[in-house]
């Protein structure tokens, strides 16, 4: 990672100007003349700059506009660039998070790793700006923990790898790490998630992480799926389907990166991650559509399609987080194709029964920059999930609404009294893109990270001005 100073001059080889207005730049008159449209950026040799034209002062464009200065400076030979800081905390914040977010190769496996000569960014601000910088580091190094993980290759990251991952991430954050390896689940009785890993070689872990804050002001269950791959089972994925499927870890490995993160800010919210590792695989023992699975729950479930795995794995595990009576909790998942063509590949779907927190989540990451739009679920969805043999089938009779149908799944099994807690989130589109967008490389981006973090740090402030209040009254 690079590193961010901040400092109370102009530092560094090079410097970058942000434009917001070309007439008003004497620069931008200068490179006009080298034929520059006043659109993008441009380095001005002369003055070593790099001139940075944005459309205004809102977040998103300073965020990806400091990935794209992080990515310019790859091909120069300057060992530190200069930045001005924008004097409002917001824009700092997006301005580092988008230069070290963007800074991260893919590429996991070339072996010619490239060098780069920039090593720091001076941000000339006040000294204030400290703090903005640590919180934007955290963040970005939760990101790279996250996409690292799901880039990994399936050979290699297995639910074990997962485990092993989990481990090591609980000692250095002092965290609990409790593990439930094949025999607890049978003991659990979560037969829908043993039904899904059943075929593969690598057996399942569910992992239960827990960063205990010392006055805790709620508690937050953050529960991620994590097939290791999904080759879709008995019901097969077309090849061209199956790649990228490595991928379909990318909730749980988002867990993952969310307990860094609170850990590492030391929040005051005590948080649980719930990891259900396993691999969708086919093989003799494979199960089967036709087969009934029956829950942790207590429901029984008719399989008609083994690629519908993801729900089977998590309405195990939200059973599993239901039982340490959570406030929130929040299941990432990716979880189905159609809601990426409902919402396309950059936006995540929000689900659950309550509309007032799921507007809320939605603001947060909004806020956080991560794109998420809510699906309302209706009762005509809920009934393509009749099953005539079993409580409910696993996949709707219908071809539509496919996204919305496999969250009103998980909502049959999150109890009554948590329906009003609880939010699913449906990171398949923006989870893993195969071309460099906003702050992130091509791969695995940390979809959910930013999102549930804002959601719960905004929950942090909202305890605590409730706190303070009832202590005056
Ligand atoms: N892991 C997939 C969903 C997915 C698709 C994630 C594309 C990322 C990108 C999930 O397990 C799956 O296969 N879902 C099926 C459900 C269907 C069988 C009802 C789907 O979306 O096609
Ligand atoms: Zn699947
Ligand atoms: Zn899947």
């Amino acid at each position: 990672m690079i590193e961010i100073v901040i400092t109370d001059s102009m530092q560094g080889e090079a410097y970058v100007e942000f434009v917001l207005d070309s007439k008003g730049s004497k620069n931008i008159q200068k490179a006009q003349e080298f034929g520059f449209d006043g659109k993008g950026q441009f380095f001005l040799q002369e003055k070593k700059t790099l001139l940075v034209c944005i459309d205004g002062r809102h977040v998103d464009f300073v965020r990806e506009a400091g990935a794209n200065i992080a990515r310019f400076f790859k091909s120069l030979k300057f060992g530190s660039i200069g930045i001005k800081a924008f004097g409002d905390e917001a824009l700092d914040y997006a301005l580092m998070l988008g230069i070290l977010a963007g800074w991260q190769d893919s590429g996991l496996y070339k072996s010619n790793k490239k060098e780069y000569a920039l090593s720091k960014v001076y941000i000339q601000g006040d000294s204030a700006l400290g703090k903005v910088a640590k919180r934007a580091k955290i963040v970005a190094k939760s990101l790279y923990i996250v996409r690292d993980l799901v880039n990994t290759m399936p050979q290699v990251a297995t639910p074990t790898y997962l485990l092993q991952y989990c481990k090591k991430l609980a000692q250095k954050r002092d965290l609990e790490c409790k593990v439930l390896d094949t025999k607890d689940l049978q003991k659990e009785r979560m037969g829908a998630y043993l039904a899904v890993s059943r075929a593969s070689v690598n057996p399942p872990y569910l992992v239960h992480l827990k960063y205990k804050s010392k006055k805790p002001l709620a508690r937050v269950v953050v529960v991620g799926k994590g097939l290791t791959y999904d080759s879709g089972g008995l019901s097969l994925k077309p090849s061209d389907y199956m790649v990228t499927m490595k991928a379909d870890k990318s909730g749980a490995c988002a867990v993952i990166g969310i307990l860094n993160a609170v850990a590492e800010l030391g929040l005051h919210i005590e948080v649980h991650g719930i990891i259900g590792a396993a691999e969708n695989m086919i093989g003799g023992d494979a199960y089967k559509p036709d087969d009934v699975l029956f829950s942790r729950e207590g429901k029984s479930i008719e399989v008609r399609n083994t690629d519908a795995e993801g729900r089977l794995v998590l309405c195990d595990c939200l059973s599993y987080a239901q039982d340490l009576k959570p406030d929130i909790i929040i299941d990432l998942a990716t979880l189905t194709g159609a809601c990426v063509v409902g919402l396309g590949e950059y936006t995540s779907g929000i689900m659950g029964y309550n509309e007032v927190l799921k507007k809320d989540f939605e603001s947060c990451a909004l806020q956080s920059g991560e794109l998420m739009a809510c699906l309302p679920f209706n009762r005509h969805i809920k009934k393509l999930l009749e099953s005539k043999v079993a409580d409910i089938c696993n996949i709707g009779s219908s071809r539509y609404g496919g996204g919305i149908s496999a969250g009103m799944f998980l909502g049959e099994f999150i109890r009554d009294e948590y329906k009003d807690k609880w939010l699913h989130i449906d990171i398949a589109g923006p989870a893993y893109i195969e071309r460099e967008w906003d702050i992130n490389p091509s791969g695995a981006s940390g979809a959910g990270v930013r999102a549930v973090l804002a959601f719960i740090e905004n929950l942090e402030s909202k305890q605590d001005s409730k706190k303070s209040k009832s202590k005056k009254a």
